[in-house]
């Protein structure tokens, strides 16, 4: 293991402890802490809380203060408030390779529980005590409902535009990436330029996340990802692949491909996906995202930290799960 991985180790110990003792202690709250932390001990990437301590690094250079530590914290504990409400909209049964809340203990207890993560992210925020921060929160909160929002509005929508899909990735996952990155910079105290630059950084690397995530949808090995596939398409979730496959199809096999979509016939859906090469125009635009989050960093000073955060950027596209 080289130093930067054992540095981050050592940092992303620190948050997963802060994780487990935010849902630990509390006698009445057994029930709802030991479904969180179900959830909280079945992996993850840890993507969020790893930029913010490279971020961290690479505009500080110095061991992270507690704040931050709580930050990271925040920011992981909102992604999993925000999976957990997703599971039960996308009715997901699998999540990290484990059965999802909705599906051990209902819909309504898998809700409660998401609502009670929230509740640990403010009271992680509260503590980093940053009015900007607070502030920035609280934009991105309302971001991922209106992302999810207008996914379920455009639910079979053949006719979507890349732009509206765009907007619903920024909205659902790359403002959460941008609240991560740029909310660093605050509570690094940087100028306002840094938190701009950073926001930016985090916007891209969203936007290429959920884009590989849209294509793993369609040709991951369920077992690797750690969820089902299939499912956008089961739930007339009108992502990348489709959006692509159905501009570069011939007229005349127009209708059989809308069909198939409609019909969630996967295997001639795939036929499509292949034969317009729609996974490769993902790709294409996930590494265009990639590289404009390398490009906004150029500002940055050189350190092996900034050179982890466009790894990670260009990683986000290359990924299996
Ligand atoms: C899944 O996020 C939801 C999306 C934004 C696509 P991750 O892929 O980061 O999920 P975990 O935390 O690693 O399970
Ligand atoms: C991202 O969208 C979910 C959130 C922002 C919560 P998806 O619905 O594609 O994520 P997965 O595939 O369930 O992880
Ligand atoms: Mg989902
Ligand atoms: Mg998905």
């Amino acid at each position: 293991m080289d130093k930067l991985e054992t540095l981050l180790n050592h940092h992303l110990n620190q948050v997963e402890e802060c994780l487990r003792s935010s849902l630990s202690g509390s006698v009445y709250e057994n029930s709802v802490n030991e479904m969180c932390l179900r959830i909280v001990s079945s992996g993850g990437k840890r993507i969020r809380p790893k930029i913010a301590i490279l971020v961290w690094y690479a505009l500080h250079g110095t061991e992270p203060e507690s704040r931050l530590i709580h930050f990271a914290s925040a920011a992981e504990i909102l992604h999993t408030a925000t999976l957990v409400h997703d599971d039960v909209i996308d009715k997901a049964t699998v999540r990290r390779g484990v059965k999802t809340l909705n599906e051990t203990e209902g819909n309504h207890l898998a809700v409660l529980a998401g609502d009670y993560l929230f509740t640990k992210c403010f009271m992680f925020i509260n503590e980093v005590n940053e009015k900007e921060l607070a502030q920035l929160m609280n934009k991105t909160l309302a971001s991922l409902v209106t992302g999810e929002i207008n996914q379920l509005q455009n639910k079979d929508n053949l006719d979507i535009t890349l732009e509206d899909y765009l907007n619903t990735v920024y909205c659902k996952t790359g403002a959460l990436f941008e609240l991560t990155s740029a909310g660093t910079a605050i509570v690094a105290k940087q100028s306002q330029q840094t938190v701009d630059m950073l926001r930016e950084y985090g916007k891209q690397l969203g936007i290429a996340f959920q884009v590989t995530d849209d294509m793993l949808d369609y040709t991951a090995n369920s077992k690797t990802l750690g969820k089902n596939i299939g499912e956008d398409l089961e739930d007339g979730r009108i992502t990348m692949p489709l959006i692509f496959a159905l501009k570069k199809c011939p007229q005349d096999e127009h209708a059989i491909l809308k069909n198939a979509i409609l019909n969630n016939n996967l295997p001639q859906v795939l036929k499509f996906i292949e034969k317009t090469a729609a996974i490769e125009e993902c790709t294409k635009f996930a590494l265009e995202a990639a590289n404009r989050a390398k490009d906004s960093l150029t500002a940055l000073s050189p350190s092996c930290y900034k050179d982890a955060l466009i790894d990670l950027a260009f990683k986000a596209c290359n990924r299996s799960y």
